[in-house]
């Protein structure tokens, strides 16, 4: 994980780093450093904490005239979270300067030799070994920084997004990639550096990401020279311009990232829809399944692929495809799958699902269902991410950039897609009736307007959230459709504010959890009409008489419940297949305020990152 961002050029480096570490802050927070060339000498503030820690802590460094620098956010992966271990570290000479996101493996075996030719090391991480590589190389092979990074990086195993400067060349930065993203951002004789284009969105648009094992060179006055990292060949650089807007990546008045992008959802899932829902014409319009259409209808099966939210979204997608469409649906953790020898083929379809495009396991999991000769589906939400262009095809969400650490519009605009192809493999299988498929087609139309009315329980659900604030646990139940909504329920309420919860199918409760239930215990149920709505009621019934605190999830008008429940949270009601759009925003919004109230940091909750780039 980590955040990185380097600058070269006209401009004062030092509040282009600041500025582009907090907008990186989602990608890891335990500590901050920033480098700075400034006078034939590097400048270097490091601290344990958040990029605001390292501001105070470089305020020496605010009025510095600096035009090349670096900066690193750090989720700690190789040697705990202080100031030592924190980035930029510096090679032994002092020459060479450098930030990593990823990890070395065999940086042990490397560090053994370093010691042996006399090389000393200040902090655990894998990363100074790398620094002291590549001087080792320079100085042996007697060549350029380019050339030594070069060759350094063909003898590691890992991966890495690295930036590095030397101090007696200050015209020039260099950077390479395997495994973790990075991103060039293109100005008029000046260059940035970053883990994705947020840092530099004010300045241009035109941008490169680099590909796996690719490296550039950034010299002042000339373009981008583009390498192979494996036999120094030269490539050709791909600049694209950036579609990304200032406004969408800051919180618009909302006090957090993740209220701001719970209130995007309708926006979102209409922007997700936009081109592709036809109801007017009868018809879903799909380009990635469209130009693959013949392999659709002819698969087997599909296997799903995702981590944590989105693969709950998986679950979601396997009732939902299942259900309509006939196909056959496995959903793994892809962290499991590319471990687990799976028996998969030519004649199966692998959908891989994920907000960042970058997470590391599942990266591994479409490249081991491709070797195996699966034809792999993409639903990305980060254009041009890894996992968009590792894919045979796909579907973007559309979401816009999600930065709170909880996925939220995330989740739903993944549903949404999926939901959208479901209903369009079913309409092509021909096992949906044209009337139900024009329902269906008019339900999925209202869902961003449902989703808004959702919204407007906010207020009383923080009243709820007042009440179960201290709850040391909280079980979340849910059935059919809606039993990946209880998973991703807790999975929230779990990670931003730190209360133990556990998501279950509602009828398995008496198998074990219900000896868990007293009058201490809020249970969330989602008990929406349709679908299974008599059997939740009974599960209802089971933790009333056990003095459970229930907190349910209704459809509008619910009078059932209501007599039953502590507390009722109305949705609008849709097809039960759809449900999940509209059941999941009450679960966010309470443990959003649940969050809160507790003081936590919903944006940046401890020991997590938006991106898991590593294993
Ligand atoms: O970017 P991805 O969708 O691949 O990320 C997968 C998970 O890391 C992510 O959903 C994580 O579980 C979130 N923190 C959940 O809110």
């Amino acid at each position: 994980m980590c955040g990185i961002v380097g600058y070269i050029g006209h401009r004062k480096a030092y509040p282009i780093i600041i500025k582009g570490l907090t907008r990186l802050e989602y990608r890891g927070y335990d500590s901050a450093g920033l480098a700075l060339y400034d006078n034939h000498q590097i400048e270097i503030s490091k601290t344990k904490g958040k990029v605001s820690d390292l501001e105070a802590k470089a305020a020496h460094l605010a009025t510095s005239t600096s035009h090349l620098g670096m900066g690193h956010t750090r989720w700690a992966t190789h040697g705990v979270p202080n100031d030592l271990n924190s980035h930029p570290h510096v090679s032994n000479s002092g020459n060479l300067v450098l930030i990593h996101n990823g990890i070395i493996e065999n940086y042990d075996a490397i560090k053994t030799e370093l010691v042996k030719r006399g090389y000393t090391f200040q902090s655990d991480t894998d990363t100074e070994v790398l620094v002291n590589l590549i001087e080792e190389v320079k100085k042996k092979e007697n060549v350029k920084l380019g050339k030594a990074v070069q060759l350094a990086l063909n003898e590691v195993v890992g991966a890495y997004a690295i930036v590095v400067f030397d101090l007696q060349k200050p015209d020039e930065v260099v950077v390479a990639k395997l495994g973790s993203p990075l991103a060039i951002g293109i100005g008029d004789q000046e260059f940035f550096i970053a883990s994705d284009a947020s840092p530099f969105i004010e300045y241009t648009t035109d941008a490169l990401y680099l590909e796996d094992h690719e490296m550039a060179i950034l010299k002042l006055g000339r373009p981008v020279k583009l390498r192979k990292i494996k036999d120094d060949a030269p490539a050709t650089p791909n600049i694209l311009e950036l579609q990304l807007s200032l406004d969408q990546i800051e919180k618009g008045g909302y006090d957090h990232f993740m209220l701001k992008e719970i209130y995007e959802q309708p926006k979102a899932i209409q922007d997700t829809y936009r081109g592709r829902l036809r109801p007017e014409e009868g018809l879903v319009k799909m380009a990635g399944i469209d130009a693959h259409l013949e392999r659709f209808l002819k698969a087997k099966r599909i296997v799903i692929v995702a981590c944590g939210t989105s693969w709950h979204a998986g679950l979601v997608a396997e009732y939902i495809f299942e259900d309509l469409a006939r196909i056959p649906v496995e959903v793994e953790y892809a962290s499991e799958f590319r471990y687990r020898n799976p028996i998969i083929g030519p004649e199966d379809i692998v959908i891989a699902i994920s907000q960042s495009g970058e997470t590391a396991d599942t990266l591994a999991a479409i490249k081991l269902a491709k070797e195996k000769g699966a034809f792999v589906f993409g639903v990305c939400n980060v254009a041009g991410s890894s996992i968009a262009r590792a894919t045979d095809a796909g579907a973007y969400t559309h979401a816009g950039p999600e930065i709170g650490v909880a996925s939220t519009k995330a989740f739903t605009t993944q549903i949404t897609v999926l939901s959208l192809m479901a209903l369009k493999l079913a309409k092509e299988k021909g096992v949906l009736s044209t009337i139900d498929f024009h329902t269906y087609l008019n339900a999925l139309a209202q869902i961003p307007a449902q989703v808004a009315l959702a919204l407007q329980a906010d207020a009383s659900i923080k009243e709820i959230a007042q009440v179960y604030k201290d709850a040391p646990n909280c079980l979340y139940l849910g059935r059919g459709f809606n039993f990946p909504v209880a998973l991703e329920g807790a999975l929230k309420l779990k990670e931003i504010s730190y209360i133990h919860a556990e998501g279950y199918p509602a009828a398995e409760m008496k198998h074990g959890p219900i000896a868990l239930i007293d009058d201490q215990m809020p249970v969330v149920v989602i008990a929406t009409k349709r679908g299974h709505y008599e059997k939740v009621v009974s599960n209802i019934q089971e933790i009333k008489s056990r003095s459970g605190k229930i907190i349910a999830i209704v459809s509008k008008g619910d009078v059932t419940v209501r007599d039953l429940a502590d507390h009722v949270i109305e949705v609008p009601e849709t097809l039960d297949w759809l449900s999940p759009l509209v059941t999941t925003l009450p679960l966010q919004l309470l443990s959003y305020h649940m969050a809160v109230l507790r003081n936590c940091n919903v944006d940046q909750p401890r020991n997590l990152a938006k991106s898991v780039t590593v294993e």
